[in-house]
Formats: C-alpha cells, sequence, structure tokens
C-alpha cells in the first residue's frame, strides 16, 4: 500500500508510530517552579549525538514536563528497565500540575549531582541535562507543529554499577529495557548481536 501523508490511510489505526519503532522511552524528571518534582515518559524521544551528548524529547503541546524545562533550564532521563515499566505507566497519567509522579507511582528519588531535579533510584542509568534549546517545528504549509522538541546537553552520568559488565560496557540485556512500538505495545530485547563496521574501501 502507499498512501500521502495528508490523505487517510484507509487503517484502522495510524500506522506511522509503529512503523517508527521500537522507540526507547525517555522518562523525563523534572522540577517544576516552586520545587515539586514531576515524571513522565517520552517516546518521542532520542539521542541527537553523542559528542557533546545531547538528547531530545517532544512534548505534544507544552506538557508539564516541557514546561518545566522551559522554567528550570534542566531535566532528567531515567532508564525504563522492565521491572519498572508499571511505575513508568502508572507516571504517564495526566496528572495535574503540580503533582509528584514519584509518589503517586511508589518510586523513590535520588537527588541529582549536576542539576536540582532528582532522578530515579534504582534505574539502571539516568543523565541529568541542562537545556539548550526548544524547538517548535514549522510545518511544509508554514503553520506551526503542535510539538515542542527539547534539547539537552548531557552533564552528568549515573549508572548502577551492577550494570557494568567485566568488560566494562553497560550491560543493555541486563539492563532489559522496555521499548515502545505502535498503539498500545512495548517490546523488550530477546538477543544482542555484534556487527562491526566495514573497513572504507
Ligand atoms: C510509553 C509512553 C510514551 C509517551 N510518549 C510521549 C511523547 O513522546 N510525547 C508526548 O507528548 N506524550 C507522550 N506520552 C504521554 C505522556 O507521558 C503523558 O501525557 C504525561 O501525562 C505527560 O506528563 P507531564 O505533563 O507531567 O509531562 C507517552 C506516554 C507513554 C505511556
Amino acid at each position: 500500500m502507499f498512501y500521502k501523508a495528508d490523505e487517510h490511510h484507509g487503517l484502522p489505526y495510524n500506522p506511522l508510530k509503529a512503523i517508527v519503532a521500537p522507540r526507547p522511552i525517555g522518562w523525563i524528571s523534572t522540577l517544576d517552579s516552586q520545587g515539586v518534582p514531576n515524571l513522565a515518559p517520552y517516546s518521542f524521544f532520542n539521542a541527537v549525538c553523542d559528542t557533546p551528548p545531547i538528547l531530545m524529547f517532544s512534548s505534544g503541546g507544552m506538557k508539564d514536563s516541557a514546561a518545566n524545562v522551559e522554567a528550570t533550564g534542566e531535566f532528567t532521563f531515567n532508564y525504563v528497565s522492565r521491572s519498572l515499566k508499571d511505575p513508568m505507566n502508572i507516571s504517564s497519567a495526566p496528572h495535574a500540575p503540580g503533582v509528584n509522579e514519584f509518589d503517586e507511582a511508589g518510586l523513590e528519588m535520588a537527588p541529582g549531582k549536576t542539576v536540582a531535579c532528582p532522578h530515579v533510584a534504582g534505574a539502571a542509568a539516568a543523565l541529568e541535562c541542562k537545556l539548550l534549546e526548544i524547538v517548535n517545528p514549522t510545518t511544509l504549509d508554514g503553520s506551526k507543529a503542535p510539538y515542542f522538541m527539547v534539547l539537552g546537553q548531557v552533564t552528568g552520568v549515573h549508572i548502577d554499577d551492577s550494570m557494568i559488565t567485566e568488560e566494562g560496557r553497560f550491560d543493555t540485556m541486563k539492563a532489559d529495557p522496555i521499548l515502545r512500538a505502535g498503539y498500545h505495545d512495548y517490546v523488550c530485547l530477546d538477543e544482542l548481536f555484534e556487527l562491526v563496521r566495514p573497513d572504507s574501501a
């Protein structure tokens, strides 16, 4: 099948997010301007580059996480292992601003080192970030997309020591991430393999 993206696909559900999948989940912790912690998952999330290390998440409308980053200039990415799937899901509920989702989800907070906002104690990893910019994309017809892409540079890296292998690598299989597929689907990893890039001819 083929369809033009500005026409209807004819399927019962939009396939786009199932095609660009699985996506890592950026579980974003922030503080609001009153200092109340906030935590929510974002799967329009990724690393943009590694030197310097820059992450982004994209907010449909100016949700609390993006508004908090705009107000404070900081956020932290928390790693979502399979063992944390239920608290992650609880934290996605449409809580009112000022509600601490760490409490709602029964999660312990650990203090930031380079940012004021806390992270999820016991997460396999957490990446503290400082805001670079918030991009509100202009579409082909010149209108503004109702999304805000928050770009932050990583300033601090927490890793659970038990996730480091004897060879000194972050152990992805042990960290056991859940990844967002389309619809309400998630996937987990069942195999890790190495593929070394060929030398240039
Ligand atoms: C796995 C998962 C991924 C999500 N990804 C996004 C996303 O990329 N962008 C978005 O705007 N909302 C996303 N949501 C919905 C937000 O988590 C939800 O609206 C949440 O209440 C926002 O919280 P906040 O207002 O405290 O930032 C996602 C929800 C789940 C469960």
